[in-house]
């Protein structure tokens, strides 16, 4: 037997001036996208902008269902779009906030599992890491230079 130690190093943004000005705009469009969310059964609104390297910026919000699972969250509903739309540009970052409409989001929001494997997909399509910037309504925000720092031990093509 061995153990395996996974770790992992993320840069925490006291708020979104500390970003770096393409991030800034790029969330600044996350919070756009986060207000177009359909959700009225969770009232928690995502918001997800994605930067292409052909400079185009795709954005995505959650968009819900009175089947629950048939809803879709906000970083897939964008990267499925960008995509479809380009599927030959390579994904360069993605910015994401989350608000509710029931109480303050003051955490750093990050993706969900599922979301996490989306993500992964096209970062192994594309052979390049996205860095994911994450934040709750304001405040604090997390970057991962990799999905893989946040969903280590990923299943990708390579197991099938
Ligand atoms: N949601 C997202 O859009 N992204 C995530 O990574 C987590 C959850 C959405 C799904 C659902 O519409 C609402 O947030 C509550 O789970």
């Amino acid at each position: 037997m061995k153990k395996i130690t996974i770790s992992a190093d993320l840069e925490v943004y006291n708020d979104e001036t500390e970003l770096p000005q393409d991030v800034q705009g790029l969330m600044t469009q996350a919070v756009e996208a986060r207000e177009k969310s359909y959700s009225p059964y969770s009232q928690f609104r995502v918001g997800a902008a994605i930067l292409l390297e052909n400079g185009e910026v795709v954005t995505g919000s959650n968009q819900e269902n009175a089947s629950y699972p048939a809803g879709l969250c906000a970083e897939r509903t964008a990267i499925f779009y960008a995509g479809a739309k380009y599927p030959e540009s390579k994904i360069l970052k993605m910015a994401l906030t989350a608000r509710s409409e029931n109480h303050k989001v003051e955490v750093p929001t990050p993706p969900c599992g599922s979301c996490r494997q989306a993500i992964a997909e096209y970062e192994v399509k594309q052979d390049q890491p996205i860095g994911v910037f994450f934040m709750g309504e304001k405040g604090k925000v997390v970057k991962a230079n990799s999905i893989s720092d946040l969903l280590p031990l990923i299943f990708d093509n390579s197991y099938l």
